[in-house]
C-alpha cells in the first residue's frame, strides 16, 4: 500500500512538472504561464478536480516509448467560475510542445462528453504545436474525434476557446467551431498554413503575427472575438465573460442582482441623435446608458465596427445586444457586419438569451465589392438568423430604418415581440432625397421643385407614424425612458414560448 501511494505521488509530481523546469522557464520567458498556472487563475480557488493525470501516450516510434510524461501534454477536468460549473482543458506546451496525441485527444473528448451529459460549458486553453508528429494518423483521428464533439456540443453547452500560443494547421478547426475565440496579443497565432508554406505556394512574405496574430484575427479576418495583452488579463476577462453565459441550452440566463433601477431615466438620451440625419453619433453611448450599471461586454469591437454586438444585462438577466453604429459606414449593413451579427443572434437564440436590437440603418452597402463578395447570400444570413430566432426580441429604432435593412433588423415582420421607435425615427423604403430622385425623375433639372418634393416625401414618410399606423411598431417612446420600456418588455417576455416547425435543420445561406 505504502508503495502504491509513493508511486502515486511520484506520478502526480511528474505530471505537475510537465516538460520539466527548463521548459517551464522557457514558457515563462516568453511571457506565458504554464497550463496549470492558467487553470489556477481561471477557476475559483481550490475547485479544480483534475482527471486523467496518469494518461500516457501509446506511441513507440522515434524513441517515444521511453519518453512519456504523465498527463500527456494536456491538463483536463472541471471546476467552478464564480461558483458555476465548467469543464476545462489546458494544453501544456512544455510537453512535446502541447502537441496532440491520440491519448491527449481522448482526454479532451472525455471532458467534452461529460460536459454534455451534465450541461456545463467547456473552456479550452490552446497552446499546441498541432498534431503529434511522431504519431501520425492516430493524432489526426484524435483531432477529428474532438471536432465531432465540438459540433455535437454546439448549441447544447457554450464552448469557448482561448488561444494562448500556437494553434496551426487543422488544429484551428476545433476553436473555429466553438462559440467564441479569445486570443493573447503577441504570444498566440492561428493559421491553416504557416508563413513558410505561404511563401512556397503564393510567394508572399509574411510573419506569423501578420498572418495569424491576434490583431489579424480580431480586426481583419473576424476569426477571433477579442484579444488581450497577456495571459492574466485574458483569463480574468474570460471569468467575467463566463458570468453572462447560461450553463447550457435548457438552463436559462444567469441572474446577477443589480441595484440599477429598472425605471431609471436618462435625459441625455433625448439629445443623443443629432437633428441632421446625416450626422453620426455613437450607438455605444446609448447601450452604456440603458444597460444595467453601464456594463457591456462587447465582442468583436475591432471587426465590422458598423455593427456592435455584445452581452449586457437588464434587471440582472443576460441579454444579447445588436446595434447598428452610425459612426462607422453610417451604420449600413455589409457582408462583414451581417455575418458578425448573424452568428451572434444564433448564439443567443441557441442559449435562450433575449436579443435587444438598436436600429439606425440606412440600408445595405452598395458597390461591386459587396455584390461580387456575395452580399445577397451574406446579408441573408442575418435575415435568416433573426427570422428563425424564437427568444424574446425587443427592438428600438433610434433613427433610420430604411429598405430591406428595416425588415432584417428584428422587425415586427420577423416576429419581433416589442418594437419601439424614437420620435425622430424614419421608417421608409429609403431616404427622402434618393426617393424623390427616382419617383420624380422628370423634375431632375429643377432643384426648387425637387426640394419641394423632398420636403413633401419627408413630411409623409420620415417619421414613425406610417409604420405605427400599421402596427409595425408598438409604440413611439421618448429616448430618456428607453431603459424602462426595455425592462418592462423583457419582464413581460420572460416566459415567452415559441417554436419553429419540426425539421431536421434549416438551410441557412452559408
Ligand atoms: C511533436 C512537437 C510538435 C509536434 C513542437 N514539438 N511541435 N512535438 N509534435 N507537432 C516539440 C518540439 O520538438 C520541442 O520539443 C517542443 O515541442 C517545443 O518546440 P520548439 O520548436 O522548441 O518551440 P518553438 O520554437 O516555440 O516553436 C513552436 C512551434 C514549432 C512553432 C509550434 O515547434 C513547430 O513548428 N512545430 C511543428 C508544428 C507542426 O508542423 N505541427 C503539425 C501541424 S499539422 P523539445 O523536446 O525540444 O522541447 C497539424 C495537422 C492537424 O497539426 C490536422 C487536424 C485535422
Amino acid at each position: 500500500m505504502q508503495d502504491i501511494i509513493e508511486q502515486l505521488e511520484r506520478k502526480r509530481a511528474a505530471a505537475r512538472l510537465g516538460g520539466g523546469t527548463k521548459r517551464i522557464a522557457a514558457q515563462h520567458a516568453k511571457g506565458k504561464l504554464t497550463a496549470r498556472e492558467r487553470l489556477e487563475l481561471l477557476l475559483d480557488e481550490g475547485t479544480f478536480e483534475e482527471w486523467d493525470m496518469f494518461v500516457e501516450h501509446r506511441c513507440a516510434d522515434f524513441g517515444m516509448a521511453d519518453n512519456k510524461v504523465p498527463g500527456d501534454g494536456v491538463v483536463t477536468g472541471y471546476g467552478m467560475i464564480n461558483g458555476r460549473l465548467v469543464f476545462v482543458f489546458s494544453q501544456d506546451f512544455t510537453v512535446f510542445g502541447g502537441a496532440l496525441s491520440e491519448a491527449h485527444a481522448e482526454k479532451i473528448c472525455k471532458v467534452m462528453d461529460q460536459a454534455m451529459k451534465v450541461g456545463a460549458p467547456v473552456i479550452g486553453l490552446n497552446d499546441s504545436g498541432g498534431a503529434r508528429i511522431q504519431e501520425g494518423v492516430a493524432s489526426l483521428g484524435g483531432y477529428a474525434d474532438v471536432f465531432q464533439r465540438n459540433v455535437l456540443a454546439s448549441g447544447v453547452v457554450p464552448q469557448i476557446s482561448l488561444i494562448m500560443g500556437p494553434c496551426a494547421g487543422g488544429a484551428v478547426y476545433s476553436p473555429a467551431m466553438t462559440d467564441f475565440i479569445f486570443m493573447v496579443r503577441d504570444s498566440s497565432y492561428m493559421f491553416v498554413t504557416g508563413p513558410e508554406v505561404v511563401k512556397t505556394v503564393t510567394h508572399e512574405e509574411v510573419t506569423a503575427e501578420q498572418l495569424g496574430g491576434a490583431g489579424t484575427h480580431t480586426a481583419r479576418s473576424g476569426v477571433a472575438d477579442l484579444a488581450f495583452d497577456n495571459d492574466v488579463e485574458a483569463l480574468l476577462m474570460l471569468r467575467r465573460f463566463f458570468n453572462y453565459l447560461p450553463l447550457n441550452n435548457r438552463d436559462g440566463v444567469p441572474v446577477r442582482p443589480s441595484g440599477d433601477p429598472a425605471d431609471r431615466v436618462d435625459a441625455s438620451l433625448d439629445t443623443l441623435v443629432p437633428d441632421n440625419p446625416n450626422r453620426p453619433y455613437d450607438i455605444k453611448e446609448l447601450i452604456l446608458k440603458v444597460v444595467d450599471d453601464g456594463d457591456f461586454f462587447e465582442l468583436q469591437p475591432d471587426y465590422a465596427r458598423n455593427i456592435v454586438i455584445g452581452l449586457a444585462r437588464f434587471e440582472g438577466r443576460t441579454v444579447g445586444i445588436v446595434a447598428n453604429n452610425p459612426l462607422v459606414l453610417a451604420g449600413c449593413l455589409d457582408i462583414r457586419s451581417s455575418i458578425k451579427a448573424a452568428r451572434f443572434v444564433r448564439f443567443c437564440d441557441a442559449f435562450n438569451i433575449p436579443v435587444v436590437t438598436f436600429v439606425d440603418v440606412p440600408g445595405f452597402m452598395p458597390g461591386t465589392s459587396q455584390e461580387y463578395g456575395g452580399i445577397i447570400k451574406h446579408g441573408a444570413k442575418l435575415l435568416y438568423a433573426y427570422a428563425e430566432c424564437t427568444v424574446p426580441k425587443v427592438t428600438v429604432i433610434t433613427r433610420k430604418a430604411y429598405g430591406g435593412a428595416y425588415d432584417v433588423m428584428a422587425s415586427k415582420h420577423l416576429r419581433g415581440d416589442v418594437n419601439f421607435a424614437w420620435p425622430n425615427a424614419e421608417i421608409a423604403v429609403m431616404g427622402a432625397k434618393g426617393a424623390v430622385e427616382i419617383i420624380f425623375r422628370e423634375d431632375k433639372g429643377d432643384p426648387v421643385k425637387l426640394a419641394a418634393r423632398e420636403a413633401e416625401y419627408k413630411a409623409r414618410f420620415a417619421n414613425p407614424f406610417v409604420a405605427g399606423a400599421r402596427g409595425f411598431i408598438d409604440d413611439v417612446i421618448q429616448p430618456h425612458e428607453t431603459r424602462k420600456r426595455i425592462c418592462r418588455s423583457l419582464a413581460m417576455l420572460k416566459d415567452k414560448k415559441l417554436e419553429n416547425p419540426w425539421r431536421k435543420h434549416g438551410n441557412i445561406p452559408l
